[in-house]
């Protein structure tokens, strides 16, 4: 898939420079949310929202919820500064209000702008589909042998070497085939979609290392799965379109969402999102059997320059220490919660302690710290655009690396008051972490997912 350049500019800024009705009323209580509305379950079995499967999304019914809570409509803007693979944009485009989304991971960028791009003429949509399906059959049940040595080794340890010249086929005649580029981007979606379901590595893999990951019994045909995928795709836009809806604009923007952006003050009316959580997940291995198949990137130091280094610190993957003072957290945050401040110093002095008397010397301490000077800086960006009294709803988890709990929700809070920020408050959603209780290496400490709402 290619990344497209976003339009940063001059149509969103005057949309967003109109005078826009009074700032939305908040009651700072969303009705009561289910306890998976931070994972992404529901959007598994939603149309368009099942297109991609990001372990790292939320429920769409969270933005659903949001939007017919707070009486949202065409007139009014959403924002989510970590939009991923598009979940708020797809749910507001659902329901009829406008939205902008900031993602700096390029490739779930891309996946987010096909998410949200639905002007095909359906029926031309369709005979593309047939006839893509029927070049490939035909070029599929020839004999052939082709040689598969351009892709690095984790893509061969997840398909048989028959399997995988398919899917290449598969890919080399998307490239080629005559469409306009917005039908490529679907097909390149549905077989980006189709990696996973045809490989034989288990799910969260190669998240998990790829010498640990669980084998499934077997693989499935590469050129069966994307034919089922590509038609699941085009029903999921029929049923979509078919409905009732109006007509808003959706932005995706590939950028920094700690960068100012390319929007006026206070014209948001509501900002939803899950930012990273401060739990060691690291984003750009998650995509790396992607990036490798679509020849992104070919090595795990390029990912690091084209993804890793581009996110906010919420892993140790993306920690170099001899980039950190020593005095890693920022000064910033001592003058917007001088008590925030003093605790997270201490238990960033503690982690560097207890990272020297453990196996793997984990850099938690300057992830702790990363991470709060980082999510900061998107909560005063935010803050810039957000409407008076206007709220940003965060869905995050707390954290506890080494076993020293950090309470991110509660911090962060405490520090929006600092940037300006009337009132917060939070909700537990539920508790988290129980599937790692067998390993006896891990700490006790329990852990929730918890909604944390900053009202302006
Ligand atoms: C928890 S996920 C959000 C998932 C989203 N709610 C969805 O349903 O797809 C957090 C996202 O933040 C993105 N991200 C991390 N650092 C970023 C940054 N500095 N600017 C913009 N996006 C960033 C990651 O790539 C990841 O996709």
């Amino acid at each position: 898939m290619e990344t497209n350049k976003p339009r940063t500019g001059k149509r969103i800024r005057e949309q967003l420079a109109l005078d826009f009705s009074e700032a939305i009323s908040v009651s700072v209580s969303p009705r009561a949310l289910s306890e998976r509305i931070g994972t992404f379950q529901d959007s598994l079995r939603a149309p368009i929202h099942r297109w991609f499967k990001y372990p790292a999304g939320f429920s769409h019914k969270l933005v659903d919820t949001l939007i017919e809570d707070y009486g949202l409509d065409e007139s009014h803007w959403i924002l989510d500064p970590f939009v991923g693979c598009g979940t708020t944009a797809v749910a507001a485009k659902e329901r009829g209000v406008n939205c902008v989304g900031i993602e700096a991971h390029p490739f779930v960028y891309q996946v987010a702008r096909v998410k949200a791009f639905w002007d095909f003429d359906l029926s031309a949509l369709y005979q593309q589909i047939e006839s893509l399906l029927t070049a490939l059959h035909k070029k599929l049940s020839r004999d052939f042998s082709l040689d598969v040595s351009e892709f690095p080794e984790l893509i061969h340890k997840c398909y048989s070497q028959r399997n995988l010249a398919r899917l290449k086929i598969i890919r080399d005649t998307i490239e080629s085939f005559d469409c306009s580029e917005e039908e490529r981007d679907f097909f390149r979606l549905a077989l980006t979609d189709t990696l996973r379901t045809a490989s034989t590595a288990g799910t969260g893999w190669p998240y998990v290392a790829p010498s640990k990951y669980h084998a499934k019994q077997s693989e499935r045909d590469g050129l069966e799965a994307f034919g089922e995928q590509l038609r699941l795709m085009y029903d999921d836009l029929k049923v979509v379109l078919a409905r009732d809806r109006r007509r808003v604009e959706t932005e995706l923007l590939l950028m920094d969402s700690r960068q100012k952006y390319p929007l006026n003050d206070a014209s948001i009316d509501l900002a939803v999102t899950s930012p990273p959580y401060l739990n060691n997940y690291d984003y750009a291995d998650r995509t790396r059997l992607e990036m490798y198949f679509w020849g992104w990137a070919r090595s795990w130091g390029e990912i690091t320059e084209k993804v890793r280094d581009k996110l906010i610190i919420a892993a140790t993957t993306q920690i170099r220490r001899n980039e950190f003072s020593d005095d890693p957290l920022s000064k910033e945050l001592g003058e917007l919660d001088a008590q925030v401040y003093d605790e997270l110093r201490a238990k960033i002095r503690k982690l560097e302690r207890v990272r020297l008397e453990k196996g793997g010397k984990k850099s938690y301490d300057l992830m702790v710290a990363g991470y709060f000077n980082d999510v900061t800086q998107v909560v005063r960006q935010v803050y810039r655009v957000l409407k008076p009294r206007a709220p940003f709803v965060l869905i995050l988890g707390d954290s506890a690396p080494y076993g020293v709990h950090v309470p991110t929700e509660e911090y962060l809070g405490k520090l929006a008051l600092g940037v300006g920020f009337r009132r917060y408050e939070i909700q537990q959603l539920r508790t988290r972490g129980e599937k790692w209780n067998h390993n006896p290496q891990r700490h006790k400490v329990g852990l929730r997912e918890s909604i944390l709402i900053l009202e302006k």
